[in-house]
């Protein structure tokens, strides 16, 4: 039998957040221990450097990046876990893909759209301004991740929809073109979990420095949970799952029966106080012995390059089979 094919990957710019693991961390690596799924998980650096002109950073996170699949219950025996930039083959398809794509779907991508907002709303003349090729063609890249293991599924937020629609689009305009080559992925998005916002209200983003670190101390942990905006509502009043983006998080860390008693506790009056107490236990309770083996992964950085390496090897026989048959495809072949 056929196993479906997962992927996905984060980018490696700082330290994982809750927002990643109930978005993508959690839900890919559920998938990966199905027994009729095989899975490509992955530290997606090359995206990293985009976003991030700190090199320390990019390292850093890579090895934070890396130790949380790891410590999350990612198998590297039945995963392919892997660093994008170790796999060249990524790079050589990024290329080709980058040769079909329209230039007007670009265009389209919220992260570039997003940047000439704001050179607008600033006034700025020239609406590209600081604007660099690496964001403006970011869902190429995206596409030539997914596309190169043929992925079926690729779990992630609500912020990717777009780009793994993209990622279809542009495999459909290739087949077309040149034959029947790629899959066309399909995006999986949890139903139980909302993009969760950061501290300051907006998304909970590695670039926004608003996070909720996954594997902080619990005390830290407790901290940051108590910088979650709530409102001036005192103990006793009704409070309302629109009025703090505690809920969602709660949601994302609980069974429905448990998020509709916790609900009913804040429209009963539960103070603020108590209810971030109770959710910083409910994340405790999910993350404690993920958050050692965090630790004694990150204290062991020889340990997950060898495994890194090896999921290199296995990645790049998979990923050169079908590179060899696009480059044919497209005419790129040798000479006879
Ligand atoms: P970041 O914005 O923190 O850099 P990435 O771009 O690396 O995050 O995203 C990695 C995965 O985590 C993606 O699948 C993304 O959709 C998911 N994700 C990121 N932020 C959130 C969030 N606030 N809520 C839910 N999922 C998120
Ligand atoms: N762009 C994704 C993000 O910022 C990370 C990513 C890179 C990814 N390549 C991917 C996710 C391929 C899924 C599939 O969240």
């Amino acid at each position: 039998m056929n196993r479906k094919r997962v992927l996905t990957g984060v980018t490696t710019t700082g330290i994982p957040h809750l927002g990643n693991y109930v978005g993508a961390i959690r839900p890919a690596i559920r998938a990966a221990q199905s027994p009729d799924t095989e899975s490509f998980l992955f530290l997606a650096d090359y995206h990293g450097i985009i976003k991030c002109h700190e090199p320390g950073r990019i390292h850093e996170s890579t090895q934070a990046v890396a130790a949380t699949w790891l410590a999350c219950g990612l198998d590297p025996e039945r995963t392919t876990f892997y660093r994008q930039s170790d796999i060249p083959e990524v790079m050589e398809l990024n290329w080709i893909l980058t040769c079909i794509t329209a230039k007007g779907l670009m265009n389209r991508a919220h992260a570039y759209k997003a940047a000439v907002q704001a050179n607008t709303e600033e006034h700025q003349e020239d609406p590209d301004h600081g604007v660099e090729m690496g964001l403006y063609s970011y869902p190429i890249l995206m596409s030539a991740d997914i596309l190169m293991f043929n992925a079926q599924e690729v779990p992630v937020g609500r912020d990717q929809i777009q780009h793994v629609e993209m990622a279809r689009d542009i495999a459909g305009r290739f087949n077309h073109r040149f034959g029947e080559l790629f899959t066309l992925p399909e995006v999986k998005i949890d139903e139980q979990v909302e993009l969760l916002a950061g501290l300051d209200g907006r998304k909970m983003s590695k670039s926004y420095g608003n996070t909720i670190p996954l594997f902080d101390t619990e005390k830290k942990l407790q901290k940051s949970v108590n910088k979650i905006l709530t409102n001036l509502k005192e103990p006793g009043e009704a409070k309302q799952p629109d009025e703090s983006p505690l809920f969602e998080i709660y949601k994302a860390f609980a069974t429905p029966d448990e998020n509709a008693a916790f609900v009913q506790m804040l429209a009963d009056g539960l103070a603020w106080g108590e209810a971030k107490k109770l959710l910083a236990a409910k994340i405790n309770a999910e993350l404690a012995d993920k958050r050692e083996r965090y630790n004694e992964l990150t204290a062991r950085p020889a340990q997950i390059e060898e495994i890194l390496q090896a999921g290199a090897q296995k990645a790049r026989r998979e990923a050169r089979g079908l590179l060899d048959k696009v480059r044919d495809a497209v005419g790129i072949r040798a000479l006879k």
